[in-house]
């Protein structure tokens, strides 16, 4: 596992952006894994300025989302299809029938979330994933206690992961209690994995993720078994590593 840390949430997020575009260049049909949140909003308008200027070309690319909350269909304003479409997907070349994120409102979701797995596998699996970093630990939806070996499916959400994202809603009430996420073997599939952590209040989760026990309480320490990790932070995101 590499770890960087630049100076600001913009330079460690354009070190993401350059990793991501790397692998593009270096295969044009990459299958990308994509996050949502607040973390990887700078990367993803790197992304588009690079698209523009053409320094990189998105048209060949796949995508598959982390996760979605369970009841919100795309079309609804705090999905993370619609998040992904604001984001990223309405403003590069990518070809949307490529860009898949799960399906909130599936009828029956433990079907999707198979169907989900053997869509990343006939894609070729995933090359490059990008994850954010959870205060509690979390990455993608697997909450703490998130078995290793789980696979794409519907998961309960935290209490502290629900307060946390009320800030996309306009009531905590209104943020879905369910979710469904690719799993942590699903993850630690991908050939890359590329985690971005910017400001002081990841600072523990962080300092957990590489310094503590690799423990299913602290998702993200499982990362660690992987052999091509590079966790890109700022220096408050920093802050708590000895
Ligand atoms: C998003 C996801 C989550 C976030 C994490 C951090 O698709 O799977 O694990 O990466 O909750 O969220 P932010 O970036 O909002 O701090």
């Amino acid at each position: 596992m590499e770890t960087i840390v630049k100076a600001d949430a913009e330079q460690a997020s354009r070190l993401v952006a350059d990793l991501i575009a790397a692998q593009v260049r270096g295969k044009a049909d990459s299958v990308l894994g994509l996050a949502t949140g607040g973390t990887p909003v700078q990367t993803y308008r790197q992304l588009i300025e690079m698209n523009r200027s053409g320094q990189v070309d998105l048209s060949g690319v796949t995508s598959f989302n982390l996760d979605e909350y369970i009841g919100l269909d795309g079309d609804h304003p705090q999905s993370f299809r619609a998040f992904m479409n604001e984001q990223l997907f309405d403003h590069v070349n990518i070809d949307p029938a490529r860009t898949f994120v799960p399906d909130g409102c599936a009828a029956d979701v433990a079907a999707h979330c198979a169907k989900y797995e053997s869509m990343i596998e006939s894609a070729g699996g995933i090359d490059l994933q990008l994850l954010g970093l959870g205060h509690n630990g979390h990455i993608a939806f697997n909450e703490p206690g998130s078995p290793r070996d789980s696979r794409t499916r519907q998961v309960d959400l935290t209490p502290e992961t629900i307060e946390k994202n009320a800030r996309f809603f306009d009531a905590i009430d209104d943020v879905p209690c369910h979710a469904i996420t690719m799993g942590i073997a699903t993850i630690l599939d991908a050939r890359q994995i590329v985690l971005l952590a910017t400001g002081a209040g990841k600072a523990d989760a962080v300092a957990a993720m590489l310094q503590g026990p690799i423990d299913e309480s602290h998702p993200a320490s499982l990362l660690r078994n992987h052999d091509h990790v590079t966790v890109v932070l700022d220096q408050d995101a920093a802050g708590g590593l000895r």
